[in-house]
């Protein structure tokens, strides 16, 4: 699977909020020898760069002075062997951690809804891809980013299986949180993603859905090392 002579692909995974396209991204892409790209963390970023240079105010974005502002945004990932993570670089800085705060998640939503933002995630990120051999995960990623993508899979689960998961994670985690409120955050933002008019969340025609609701993460990870293999012979 491995052998540098076999033709690498493109594997786009995109899907609902928290039902864990990452961490599969993530083990496919260590499996394989792939570059691994959370696009979601990319749209935090900027976030997070909006948020320190003023440009949220009110929980309302400054679109006047926005577009000049993005010309100073470099985004950049690199391997941390300490956490065997593929961290992610505002203008040099490790922002890993900071980009999973909530004002972060408060705004992604609003902030990657915008059509310069998204042009210039959205180059980037098929720049990442122009070698192949490379795991994304994202809401437009087989749709737009990466059309002709070999495969593609659509990732979905039960919305209250998804908050319980989250909400399981956050007590492991010490957090104080309340089901309902995540439930609805994951309900608001799935419908947020579906409806805006810059490419909303929606599955490609030839992707392979992947409902994970009663699936376990080694299932579902056999799940689409399967489906890999199945397009690698196809196209190898
Ligand atoms: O919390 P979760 O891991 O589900 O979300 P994320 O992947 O970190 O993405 C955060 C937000 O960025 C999403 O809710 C979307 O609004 C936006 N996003 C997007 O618009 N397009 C992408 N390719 C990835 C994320």
């Amino acid at each position: 699977m491995s052998d540098s002579n076999e033709k690498k692909i493109i594997i786009a995974i995109d899907g609902y909020s928290s039902c864990g396209k990452s961490t599969v991204a993530k083990e496919i892409a260590k499996k394989l020898n792939y570059v691994f790209i959370d696009s979601g963390a990319m749209y935090r970023a900027v976030t997070l760069f909006c948020l320190r240079n003023g440009l949220v105010a009110g929980g309302t974005v400054n679109l006047t002075k926005l577009p000049e502002k993005l010309e100073s945004v470099h985004i950049t990932f690199a391997f941390n062997p300490a956490t065997a993570h593929n961290d992610i670089f505002l203008n040099g800085e490790n922002v890993e951690t900071e980009i999973r705060q909530l004002a972060v998640a408060q705004n992604v939503s609003q902030i990657a809804a915008i059509a310069d933002v998204r042009r210039l995630m959205v180059a980037q990120q098929q720049e990442m891809g122009r070698t192949k051999g490379i795991v994304m995960d994202g809401r437009d990623i087989g749709t737009v980013v990466f059309p002709e993508a070999e495969l593609k899979i659509f990732m979905t689960a039960d919305a209250k299986i998804r908050a319980q998961r989250r909400y399981d994670e956050m007590i492991a985690k010490n957090e104080k949180v309340d089901f309902q409120e995540i439930l609805k955050n994951i309900t608001d933002r799935d419908r947020f993603d579906e409806t805006r008019d810059e490419s909303p969340l929606r599955r490609a025609e030839d992707a392979i859905v992947l409902d994970n609701s009663h699936m376990t993460r080694e299932e579902q990870f056999e799940w689409i090392l399967g489906k890999v293999e199945e397009k690698i012979k196809k196209h190898g």
